[in-house]
Parts: C-alpha cells; sequence; structure tokens
C-alpha cells in the first residue's frame, strides 16, 4: 500500500518513527511529509533513513511532477501524527499553505489523524470543533489518549501508541474497501500485505552432455503471472525461475516486490525452493520439474554410432514432496497439476488423487494437451482443496487464473 505519514510538530513526533518502521516492515511504501516544526523534533535524515523515501516539507520541490498533488492522489491511506491542534484547524478550514495541507486535500484516500497537545488545547471549543468537522467528513480520529503529559501535567492529549495508530490506520482502509464492495480493478487490491510467498516457474532442463538436455515444453508465463499478481497485491514474492522463455520474466523483473532467483536443474530448484521456503508462509511450485535426469552427465557430445541410443534415467527430487515433509507451521503449500484428460470429471478425479498423493493445501489442476496449456497466454484450471473439493475455477488470462489462485489461498488461510 502506499502510505502518507504526515507529521506536524509535537514531541509525539518521536513515537511517530515507529509507526513509519512498523508500516515499511509490514512491505508498505512509506512516503514521510512532516511539517517545518515536526522537523524541530525528529529531523529529515531519521524520517529518510526510516522510510526509504526523499524526505521535503516543500510544495515547489519536484515541481515538474506535480509532487505535490502526485502523493495525495497515489495515497492509500494518509496518517497525520502527531496531529497537533494547528494541522488540525488548517485540515478543517482546508488550508494547504504547506505540502501536508496539500496532500490532504488532494487525497481522497482514508485519513487517520492522531491528535497530540495539552489537555487545555484538546479541550478548547475550536479544536472540539474542528474535530467535529473532521468527523463529519470521514476523518479517522485516533486518541488520544490519557495520561502524563510532557511539562508534567496529566489529561487528554497523549498521542496514542503506534501499534494502536497502525491498526486505527489499516482498520479505516479495510472499511472502505468493505464499503465499497470487491475493487473491480485488481491492481488496487492490496490483500496479501505482508505474505512472504515463494513461487517457482518455468521448466527444469536436465543435461545429458554439454549441447542437449532433457526439457519440457512449459513457458514460465503461468508462474511468474503468479508471482506478479501476489506482489501486486501486497506480498513480498521470491521467484525461483527455471528455464522460461523470452520475455516472461519482464513484468517480474520491473517489479519492486519480487525477488528473482535462477535455477536450471530440478536438483538446483529443489535447493532454492527449499533454502526460500524456510521463510515463507505461502509455497506456489508452479514449475514443470523434470521427473528424471541423467546421472552420468557425459563431458563430451555424445555421438551418433551404431544407430541407437540408451540413456539411464534416474528419478529427481519430488520437491513438493520435501516441502509438504518440512512444511513450518501455518505455512500453506500449493502444487500445481498439468494433466492430459478427456473429460472434465476425469480431469477433476485425476486431480483429487493427486491432491491427496502430495499432501498439499492447494492443487491447480489444468488441462494440457498439443493444443492446450502450454506456450499459450490463456490458461483454465480448477482448484482442489484437502476436502477434495472443486473449491474454484478460473479461465481466462493466466494474470485471472493466478488472482483465483491467491483467493483461493487467502481463503484457506
Ligand atoms: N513437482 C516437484 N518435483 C518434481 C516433480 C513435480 O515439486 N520432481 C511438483 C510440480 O512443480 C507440481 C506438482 O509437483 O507442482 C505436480 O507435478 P506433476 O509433474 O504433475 O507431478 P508428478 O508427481 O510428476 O505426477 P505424475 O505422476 O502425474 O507425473
Amino acid at each position: 500500500m502506499f502510505v502518507v505519514v504526515g507529521v506536524s510538530g509535537g514531541i509525539a513526533a518521536y513515537k511517530t518513527v515507529q509507526v513509519v518502521r512498523a508500516l515499511v516492515t509490514n512491505g508498505h511504501e512509506v512516503h514521510v511529509v512532516p511539517t517545518e516544526d515536526a522537523l524541530r523534533f525528529v529531523g529529515t535524515a531519521t524520517w529518510e533513513a526510516i522510510s526509504r523515501h526523499p524526505v521535503t516539507t516543500s510544495v515547489h520541490d519536484d515541481v515538474a511532477e506535480v509532487r505535490h498533488v502526485a502523493l495525495g492522489t497515489q495515497a492509500d491511506l494518509v496518517i497525520v501524527a502527531p496531529a497537533t491542534a494547528n494541522t488540525l484547524a488548517k485540515m478543517a478550514a482546508g488550508i494547504s499553505d504547506n505540502l501536508l495541507g496539500v496532500t490532504i486535500l488532494a487525497t481522497t484516500a482514508p485519513v487517520v489523524v492522531a491528535p497530540a497537545m495539552h489537555t487545555a488545547m484538546w479541550d478548547h471549543a475550536a479544536t472540539q470543533a474542528n474535530i467535529a468537522t473532521l468527523r463529519e467528513r470521514g476523518v479517522h480520529v485516533v486518541g488520544p489518549a490519557d495520561g502524563p503529559l510532557t511539562g508534567g501535567d496529566s489529561g487528554p492529549g497523549r498521542m496514542v501508541e503506534p501499534d494502536e495508530i497502525v491498526a486505527a490506520a489499516l482498520a479505516a482502509v479495510d472499511e472502505q474497501t468493505t464499503d465499497a464492495g470487491a475493487p473491480h480493478d485488481r491492481d488496487d487490491l492490496r490483500d496479501l500485505d505482508g505474505l512472504r510467498a515463494v513461487v517457482s516457474a518455468g521448466g527444469t532442463r536436465e543435461p545429458i552432455d554439454p549441447v542437449r538436455y532433457l526439457g519440457n515444453r512449459s513457458s514460465g508465463r503461468q508462474g511468474v503471472a503468479v508471482a506478479v499478481a501476489a506482489a501486486d497485491r501486497g506480498a513480498r514474492a521470491h521467484l525461483v525461475a527455471a528455464h522460461v522463455d523470452d520475455g516472461v520474466l519482464g513484468d517480474a523483473e520491473r517489479h519492486p516486490g519480487i525477488t528473482i532467483e535462477r535455477a536450471g536443474t530440478a536438483a538446483e530448484l529443489d535447493t532454492a525452493v527449499r533454502a526460500a521456503a524456510s521463510e515463507a508462509d505461502v509455497v506456489v511450485m508452479a514449475a514443470a520439474v523434470a521427473d528424471f535426469s541423467v546421472p552420468e552427465v557425459s563431458d563430451v557430445k555424445i555421438r551418433k554410432e551404431d544407430g541407437t541410443i540408451t540413456l539411464d534415467l534416474v528419478e529427481t527430487p519430488d520437491i513438493l514432496a520435501g516441502l509438504v515433509e518440512r512444511r513450518r507451521p501455518g505455512q500453506t503449500i500449493v502444487g500445481f497439476a498439468a494433466e492430459t484428460a478427456d473429460s472434465d470429471d476425469e480431469l477433476r478425479e485425476r486431480g483429487v488423487r493427486k491432491r491427496a498423493r502430495k499432501g498439499v493445501d492447494l492443487l491447480t489442476v489444468n488441462r494440457v494437451g498439443w493444443q492446450q496449456g502450454f506456450e499459450a497466454t490463456e490458461n483454465a484450471a480448477l482448484f482442489i482443496d484437502g476436502t477434495d473439493e472443486v473449491v474454484a475455477e478460473a479461465s481466462g488470462s493466466k494474470r485471472a487464473v493466478a488472482d483465483a489462485l491467491w483467493d483461493a489461498v487467502r481463503r484457506l488461510r
């Protein structure tokens, strides 16, 4: 989620560092917009280091990119913490004489304020009227808490704790999403925020000699779409890519939420996925793993001699079985099955048997044939879970199938 954290000039600004930190740790993109006064309490260097983005108070920076409006329009959430009596008054009046004021006017995202001030200022009729106006306009007000204030007094006016601000802010976003119903534009959906996903994609290649390999027709498109969908929806995705067709990795390479690791053979894929899975919440094995490899790879090109050749093959490690065996508590494991079948019933039955045999939480079954499944940009799939039921079906683009997969994973979790 793109979050703007506005900071106005109060001592509680030091606690807002924790708010920013918590949001960044959970995978959100956070832009801090302090007022000039706020910088007297916590300086630019701290905000930049914690948020990992440049920080300015001025509406005149990046004028060409209309930065003053861009922050507000891009935001999925705006938090103002601490919100001083002065900033709340300006918000109520629509004053926009600094970057924070402009950002607040330009946004349609939920706005959450955490007031912090002396009790007398909080109790003043002007502040109370401003708060009432803001509430009426849909601004969420969290706090203030009652307790010791700077200067030795005690009473309402303390900014609430950082975790409470984060919880209230995320709840405000959820509320808006629920009110609006299911978002139509999947790019806006951030329902996998903070999830750590490992996705394998593409086909492995098992070398025979320096020029030949055993491979398969997987293009990697479906697996890459699964990783991109996860990252678009807020997850941090680690994509372990075996061989994929040219250009297929493009979207993933450009995505800030995705790290890519290459693996050529089934054994390399096994090592990479196993290591990554030890820190993952969800593992999706979309790769087409060769079932057999050549135990003795020839160092020289095998030549034609008497017209026939015999290759000894051994089974590759079953990566999915290994993952299921070593599953972390709470980890969800998703397998793929590409099956040839004459009817829908046969496809489903094959899927049910394979789901049970593999012990995965969810199996994505798609029908393949000479003309189906591979290389195409379209796909159709069934999703079978531990109840042996088809819990979802999807057809259309590989992205649509990927989104259906994540919807099913979310329901399972
Ligand atoms: N898979 C794996 N390791 C292997 C083979 C397959 O992890 N050595 C994973 C695939 O990534 C996929 C799932 O297992 O998620 C099912 O792949 P599939 O080839 O259909 O499974 P097999 O066990 O090889 O089944 P079959 O007997 O039908 O070939």
